[in-house]
């Protein structure tokens, strides 16, 4: 039933937080050579949530940007899915307390989807088959948001490899910006403890080699899968879109494929730097200014494509590859809508870079404590922050176990009775 209706992307939307932090100044911190940050790892700034901003905020700045830019019904949601390994609470998700700030309607189905940072694609590929099902005939549309803020141990190797991010999607059956294929996707599930995060930590455990490795096992099986049920191979690809928890992995992905497919014979006369330059690296500049986002990363890169790509991105076929530790992958594909005019200007990556403020390695320390500080019951302060940057919506701290979030305005967005009496 998939397989007969064209279902993908209609609009997208990325938020890029209010501050970053350069990783010259990381390594200079941790005493590290920068070329190990820069070169070894191929990142550049990481993106940081200001205390204000949890996943919450950085949601509803993605998703609320997409309604207005390109002209949404908020009525015409019939399900929103969040897609985040930042959960902030055991049992409440995300997505309700984004569908009451965005204002949906009560007819909407609504829940978080979880898998580390295969998130994102869980909420993507199932909102894709239910938009195959029931787009065509009711019209409505499926809202998709990957939000999540990448905390790593001060001092420790995953610290430079942190970032913070939204991509808020549209999905429906008039994909203008990205058209999913119809064939049968490739997964691949393996039990794995590389990377985790227990409910009583605020960051996350993680074994980095293994983690490197499980996810390059995961490719190697997907992308044979994915060619079996396609067909589909190397030379269909214009692009090849990768999970990025660092820039580097993607082109450590890119090669294992590139390898693989040279022993075929079947990857003409391009070099792998060459290959890569063409098909990956076009992708990358977005991931490199904000780091991990977790479950948006892959789509991260999409965005990135879209918003800076040259003439090629128009009808282009990509190939994506989605990766989760714990863990579960998956390899699918789809083609670039045919008219840039369904995507331009509308993405928000560059005017996002334009507004950010850069903190000193001081401040960022201050910006995690206060962060856990303000995740501690009776920490509300009742103040909007981040008005100067144009935020509109700001995280003020729990009171009575509820997460409190004020408008520049000073009313308080709670659904409780007694938070409502403080409007
Ligand atoms: N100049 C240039 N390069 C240098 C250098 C220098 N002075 N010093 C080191 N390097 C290079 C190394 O050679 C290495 O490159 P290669 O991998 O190409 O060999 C690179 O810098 C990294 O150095 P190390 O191998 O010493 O690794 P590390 O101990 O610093 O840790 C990491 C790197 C494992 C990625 C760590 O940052 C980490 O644990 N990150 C979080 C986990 C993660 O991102 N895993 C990725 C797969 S899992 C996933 O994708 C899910 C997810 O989002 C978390």
């Amino acid at each position: 039933m998939f397989a007969q209706t064209p279902v993908g992307i209609e609009a997208i939307v990325a938020h890029v937080p209010k501050h970053f932090v350069d990783l010259t100044t990381l390594a200079a911190a941790n005493d590290v050579d920068p070329a190990k940050y820069y070169q070894g790892l191929g990142g550049r700034r990481m993106a940081m949530a200001a205390p204000y901003e949890d996943p919450v905020t950085m949601a509803y700045e993605a998703a609320q940007a997409l309604l207005e830019r390109y002209d949404v019904d908020p009525a015409s949601i019939g399900m929103l899915v969040v897609g985040t390994e930042s959960g902030v609470d055991g049992a409440k998700p995300i997505a309700s307390y984004l569908h009451g700030l965005l204002g949906l309607s009560s007819d909407c189905r609504t829940f978080d989807a979880k898998h580390a940072c295969y998130s994102g694609t869980a909420a993507l590929r199932l909102s894709a088959d239910w938009c195959a099902m029931r787009a065509a005939e009711s019209g409505r549309k499926a809202l998709v948001v990957a939000t999540d803020i990448a905390r790593y141990g001060v001092g420790s190797s995953g610290e430079p490899t942190q970032g913070a991010g939204a991509v808020a999607m549209l999905m429906g059956d008039r994909p203008g910006c990205f058209g999913l294929d119809p064939h049968p996707e490739a997964v691949y599930t393996e039990q794995v403890m590389d990377f985790w995060r227990p409910h009583y930590r605020s960051i996350a455990v993680v074994d980095g080699q293994t983690s490197i490795r499980s996810y390059l096992r995961a490719l190697q099986h997907t992308w044979d899968e994915y060619k079996r049920r396609s067909g589909l191979g190397w030379d269909d690809y214009d692009y090849l879109l990768f999970h990025v928890p660092f820039p580097k992995m993607a082109f450590k992905a890119f090669r294992l494929l590139h390898e693989r497919e040279a022993r075929n014979g079947g990857v003409g006369k391009d070099t792998l730097e060459e290959a890569f330059e063409r098909r990956t690296q076009p992708a990358l500049w977005a991931n490199m200014e904000l780091g991990n986002i977790y479950s948006g990363s892959l789509y991260l890169s999409l965005a990135g494509l879209l918003e800076r790509g040259d003439e090629r991105v128009a009808g282009a076929r990509v190939g994506l590859f989605s990766y989760g530790s714990g863990c579960c992958a998956e390899f699918f594909s789809g083609r670039i809508g045919p008219d840039p005019d369904a995507w331009r200007d509308r993405i928000g990556i560059v005017p996002g870079l334009m507004r950010r403020h850069e903190l000193s390695y001081e401040r960022y320390l201050h910006f995690r404590h206060t962060f856990e500080e303000l995740a501690c019951e009776g920490s509300c302060v009742d103040t909007f922050h981040g008005a100067d940057s144009g935020q509109r919506i700001s995280f003020c701290g729990i009171r009575d176990h509820q997460r409190i979030y004020s408008r520049p305005r000073p009313y308080l967005v709670s659904y409780s009775p007694s938070a409502q009496a403080l409007k």
